[in-house]
């Protein structure tokens, strides 16, 4: 083990190499000194911080140094020690006039963390009291970003209010795009995300579609695994329990007239959950909306846009007055086969039929109509792999749900995705009041989620119960709490 003080001028070092390859926006030359300025103070931070932790025999470690192509010149001039910060401030001025302007990308390197002096007490793990997205941690990531300078340099700091101008675009234009993903505890306590790398490619997409900028998606993925490490205290060890994270990017751009972004802000702010809908595996019945559209061919429906949300509260509330979860969102087009199923706003849908002495799972395609849901691709890819079934993204009319109905063909029915997992249906409600039932065996269900891990990968027995939903449900958390291996689940390093 390093000694104390040894370790505290590593740290130091370190920061200070990270500072230079951190490309703090130097691109004016008339802001040279104040460039030079915001690199000392920011080093006065890191220090702060780490020196904060240094109770941590990981001081030091936090901060990869990793060179950026084209960026060696700084290495030379600037990766020195701690004591050179003065000489540095005086000859930065000189210096920086010789840069060519380039934007700064998010770099995990540059992190700041400024650690909360009021933690929060944690919550009971009770499903009932643990409502989704109800309760905040302690800390958030944020980062702002602004047309020629780029990205500033991340920081963890407190959970607090932001300050917005009236005017920001998000604000009145709605440019904001989320993602939802979360981070488990398995049962050595390590702290595992599940393909992250599919959420930020999304992320991305989704920013492209609003003019919102584009990210270093690895680089802002270590930032977002820092963040879970600061809160790892948050993040419930029990099955059914995770730590949601939302990554979220907004237009700050204070500019009424119509134009892209030139100012935005990305953070991200998480929060402990257990399921989405109280109860588990239990049931729910979805209305059938035909009147609301959510997307139509061209539009943003497949973006993770908040456009595409907010319009969504009215049918909510429709549905829950009518003793519905959640609203299934129908396309009207006049076709006699009736219109096009899409997706429930918080979930993908899944319909089982029985087809000509086999099964056919079946799921809207990916079309623009509906959300890429993670967990989406996830079932498909598992129910591919059992080989006993047809499995298809293909356009579904709602007049193909009834018949099915009718004549006993239509075997389940589940929701997908981050938030809510695997989750049953077994109810779906016209608008003339009239319902649609779907079978769900809960002990059938029940079976296969009591299911030791990797048991339900096997194919079943003759004599077991038939629970697509809780085979699936029962294999999805085994990967996702890292009982089963899998290159899905990305462990974050202590
Ligand atoms: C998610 O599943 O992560 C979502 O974004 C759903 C959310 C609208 C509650």
């Amino acid at each position: 083990m390093l000694h104390r003080s040894a370790r505290k001028l590593l740290a130091r070092t370190h920061v200070l190499q990270c500072t230079f390859w951190s490309h703090e926006p130097l691109l004016n030359p008339v802001d040279s000194s104040a460039a030079a300025a915001r690199v000392v103070s920011t080093l006065t931070s890191k220090t702060l911080d780490r020196d904060h932790s240094s109770n941590s025999d990981n001081v030091g470690y936090h901060w990869p140094i990793t060179p950026r192509k084209g960026t060696s010149w700084r290495q030379q001039s600037y990766s020195t020690g701690f004591q050179k910060v003065g000489a540095l401030q005086q000859g930065m001025a000189e210096m920086v006039s010789h840069v060519i302007p380039m934007p700064s990308d998010i770099r995990y390197a540059d992190l700041i963390v400024k650690r909360s002096d009021h933690l929060q007490a944690k919550p009971s793990l009770d499903p009932l009291g643990l409502k989704f997205g109800a309760l905040y941690t302690d800390h958030m990531l944020q980062v702002s970003w602004k047309e020629g300078s780029g990205w500033t340099a991340p920081s963890i700091d407190p959970v607090a209010p932001m300050t917005l101008h009236p005017c920001a675009q998000v604000l009145h234009y709605g440019s904001c795009c989320f993602e939802g993903m979360k981070a488990y505890k398995d049962k050595d306590q390590h702290l595992r995300l599940f393909r992250p790398d599919m959420n930020m490619d999304r992320l991305s997409r989704s920013a492209a579609c609003l003019t919102l900028p584009e990210f270093d998606k690895v680089e802002l993925l270590e930032c977002i695994k820092e963040l879970v490490r600061v809160e790892r205290d948050w993040v419930p060890a029990k099955e059914g329990f995770s730590l949601y994270i939302r990554p979220t990017i907004i237009g700050t751009h204070p500019f009424l007239g119509l134009s892209p972004t030139r100012e935005a802000m990305l953070f991200v702010v998480l929060s402990p959950v257990g399921p989405y809908f109280p109860g588990g595996l239990n049931p729910i019945k979805l209305f059938v909306e035909t009147e609301v559209v959510r997307a139509y061919p061209g539009g943003v429906g497949d973006k993770k846009v908040g456009g595409n949300y907010a319009p969504t509260m009215l049918p909510q509330l429709r549905s829950t007055q009518r003793g519905c979860s959640q609203a299934l969102y129908v396309l009207q087009d006049g076709h006699p086969g009736g219109g096009i199923v899409g997706e429930s706003g918080a979930m993908n849908i899944f319909f089982l039929f029985q087809q000509e002495g086999t099964m056919e799972l079946v799921t809207p395609p990916l079309n623009g109509l509906i959300l890429p849901g993670v967990t989406r691709d996830t079932i498909l890819t598992i129910a591919r792999d059992f080989g006993n079934m047809k499995v298809s993204e293909r356009q579904l009319r709602f007049g193909e749900i009834e018949d099915a109905a009718k004549t006993g063909r239509l075997l389940e029915v589940f929701g997908t995705g981050t938030a809510c997992a695997v989750q049953p249906v077994t109810g779906l409600l016209k608008n003339d009041n009239t319902e649609i039932t779907i079978p769900f065996d809960s002990e059938a269900a029940a079976h296969w989620l009591a299911k030791l891990p990797g048991m339900a990968l096997a194919q079943p027995g003759t004599d077991e119960p038939f629970s697509l939903c809780g085979r699936l449900t029962r294999i999805l958390l085994d990967y996702q709490y890292g009982k089963v291996e899998s290159p899905w689940s990305v462990p974050i390093d202590p």
